[in-house]
């Protein structure tokens, strides 16, 4: 018999155009669309095409029309900093349009790009909203990167204005921001007209004379801007996710569709309704930040969490629990990492009695793979539905979740349950053909991708073709391998590319290469992700020295650590590394990375055929031993 699921399925799949057409009469539009789907300049695929709308008009202006403008909004709730903070919507709208005002006052125009590199306070909301409200396109780097990843981006997205803050806090650790920008500005070749300063009462950044203006100070004088109605396929953001090499790709997010299909998406998939609180416990520096901490939950006249706090240490593992209690959360989403450091800390979920969880209804996970005993911990010690789901930055929301507002799957182990509606997903072999319910291959979706997902990556067409579409042809590629069982339950097991995730955190091992082969003593150099307890994986380089080198081999190996966290930064967990004489290859000169990780992470492992010299492998075995992996 069929549900709503598989009616919602359905339709979404083989009549896109009346199942979003539907959807979108929800959202406000000052034009409505001439056309739902737009197939006409294939493999490019536009949704919403003629409409016009405003995003930040949808997260704030059409609730307070509603009746909503004293609810609360966003709830700013920082441990580290002892502060709770509530805006209603009618709150959070003026400071947005205030801010707006700023933005339009220094000359911030239309498709104009602004990056922001903030920590986790309600000012990065509002300058993301502000942008959206006047047809800005926001870029927010994660504050974990360092200066040459915001360089790399800040020359990418050659935006108008930098909005940052003096620093961040990192449970009792204060990070300087503002040198980081600084330094960022000073390599980049493009540089920003202005930058604007959040001076946060940790640390008082010295300010560029001429360049840099005082948040507060602009938000003084500024008048309050409106909404102003842009296009439904012009982009409200760009986010750099990693790619496979050093360069980052810049993921691009359009109106409309994101409107749409995130609107939807908090009833059909998280079943929330607007008046429920919502808590993504992440970092508006990643997708999942933009989803679900800003957009999804605003548009949905949901009230938001934004955390700036750990799962622990801020001030213990019960953090979590306490900030569900505090402000009655119904739902929420984080990474499992988190999951497992409260466990790590809290085996028994002693301190989860503390609180009141009776409007904890359901918790969801994304970002790596969730493992069995995290599952079933939380299962166990929460009483409520436990769901994995699986998406990437690309597609904005997810690709495979068990629909809890629209009909709840049992759940299996290891799955993040089926597709969701708009996603025609399917396993194929390295010739693009399907393969049996139960074989893996390679996870691809159907053209066209829903609604919500990128249309193209920042001024770079052809590399989004190149990266996502070439491949298999007709499909979109997800880099990810897995399979699909009989009863249509999706398995996501490992990337096809370098991608690691380290916390929930995707990080690119080429990158870190690129890094370690700088080194003036490094030949050659491999970097992979081994497993790692509390993170999912953690990067370990190889390092093999040029002839001669006769320097100390720690503090080659320190070095490297060092380069790696200057460059890429803190986010990249880039801890260990160790010298070897060789790299495993094959004939043709491939490095066995495949098989250094199996023997670090003391799985099963076949000599490769292809190899050039087996010895080299049993010397790899030898040090990984000695520095506590491959111990099986
Ligand atoms: N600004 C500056 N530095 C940051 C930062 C930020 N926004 N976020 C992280 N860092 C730094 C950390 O301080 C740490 O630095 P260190 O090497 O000096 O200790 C480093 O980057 C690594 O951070 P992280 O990977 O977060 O490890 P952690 O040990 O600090 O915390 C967890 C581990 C599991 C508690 C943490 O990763 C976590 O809460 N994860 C939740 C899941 C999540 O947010 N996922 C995102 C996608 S949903
Ligand atoms: P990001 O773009 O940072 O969201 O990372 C996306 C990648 O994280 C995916 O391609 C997967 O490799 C991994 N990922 C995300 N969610 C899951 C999940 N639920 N199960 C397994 N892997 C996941």
């Amino acid at each position: 018999m069929s549900n709503s699921y598989d009616e919602a399925f359905e339709r979404s799949i083989n009549n896109p155009n009346g199942f979003w057409g539907e959807v979108a009469e929800n959202c406000h539009w000052y034009k409505k669309w001439d056309k739902v789907l737009d197939d006409t300049n294939k493999p490019f695929y536009r949704w919403f095409v003629g409409g016009e709308l405003n995003s930040c008009y949808n997260a704030l202006d059409v609730h307070i029309e509603n009746g909503r403008g004293d609810q609360d909004a966003l709830i700013y709730d920082s441990p580290v900093t002892d502060t709770i903070k509530k805006f209603t919507y009618s709150e959070l709208r003026d400071s947005v349009a205030t801010f707006a005002g700023v933005l339009a006052a220094q000359g911030v125009e239309k498709g104009d790009r602004i990056i922001i590199y903030m920590p986790m306070v309600p000012e990065a909301v509002i300058a993301m909203l502000a942008c959206a409200r006047i047809g800005a396109v926001h870029s927010v780097v994660f504050g974990g990167f360092a200066a040459n990843e915001l360089a790399l981006r800040i020359n990418d997205a050659k935006p108008k204005i930098v909005v940052s803050a003096s620093c961040g806090i990192e449970v009792a650790k204060v990070v300087s921001y503002k040198p980081l920008l600084d330094r960022a500005i000073e390599i980049a070749e493009s540089k920003p007209e202005r930058c604007i300063i959040l001076q946060r009462s940790a640390e008082t950044a010295t300010l560029i004379k001429g360049r840099d203006l005082d948040w507060n100070d602009v938000m003084k004088d500024a008048e309050p801007h409106d909404c102003v109605p842009v296009g439904a396929a012009d982009p409200l953001y760009i986010l750099y996710t990693s790619g496979t090499t050093g360069l980052p790709k810049g993921v691009v997010r359009d109106n409309g569709g994101h409107l749409v299909a995130l609107k939807w998406s908090m009833k059909a998939i998280y079943n929330v309704d607007a008046g429920d609180v919502y808590w993504a416990a992440s970092d508006i520096g990643w997708v999942v930040g933009h989803s679900y901490i800003v957009y999804g939950p605003l548009f949905m006249g949901c009230t938001s969490i934004l955390f700036e706090g750990k799962p622990v240490g801020t001030p213990d593992a019960g953090a979590f629990w306490r900030v569900i209690s505090d402000h009655k959360v119904k739902c929420l989403f984080t990474a499992p990492t988190a999951f497992r450091a409260i466990k790590r800390e809290d085996p028994n979920a002693e301190l989860m009695k503390n609180y009141d969880l009776s409007n904890f209804k359901s918790l969801f996970l994304a970002g790596e793979r969730l493992d069995p005993d995290t599952l079933k911990w939380a299962e166990n010690s929460l009483g409520i539905p436990v769901i994995d789901h699986w998406w990437q930055t690309e597609t904005g929301w997810a690709i495979c979740a068990n629909c809890l507002g629209l009909h709840p799957f049992p759940v299996k182990e290891g799955s993040p349950t089926k597709s969701a509606p708009g996603y025609k997903l399917k396993v194929v072999d390295d010739n693009n053909n399907p393969v049996k319910a139960g074989e893996i291959g390679a996870l691809v979706v159907e053209l066209p991708l829903p609604p919500g997902t990128l249309p193209t990556l920042w001024n770079n067409d052809e590399g989004f073709v190149e990266s996502y579409l070439e491949e298999f042809p007709g499909n979109y590629k997800t880099a990810d391998a897995g399979f699909i069982d009989e009863d249509g339950y999706a398995y996501v097991m490992s990337r096809t590319d370098d991608i690691i995730n380290v916390a929930g955190h995707r990080l690119s091992t080429g990158a870190m290469e690129e890094v370690l082969a700088d080194h003036p003593d490094v030949a050659e150099c491999a970097v992979l992700g081994v497993e790692d307890k509390l993170k999912g994986h953690v990067p370990i380089g190889f390092l093999v020295l040029n002839a001669g080198v006769q320097r100390d081999l720690n503090d080659i190996i320190q070095e490297t650590v060092r380069m790696v966290r200057e460059r890429i930064g803190p986010v990249a967990s880039f801890k260990t590394a160790m010298v070897v004489k060789r790299l495993p290859k094959t004939r043709s000169g491939k490095i066995l990375r495949g098989t250094i990780q199996k023997i670090a992470d003391n799985k099963e492992w076949t000599m490769p055929a292809t190899i050039d010299d087996p010895i080299v492998l049993d010397e790899i075995k030898e040090v990984l031993q000695s520095i506590g992996y491959a111990l099986g």
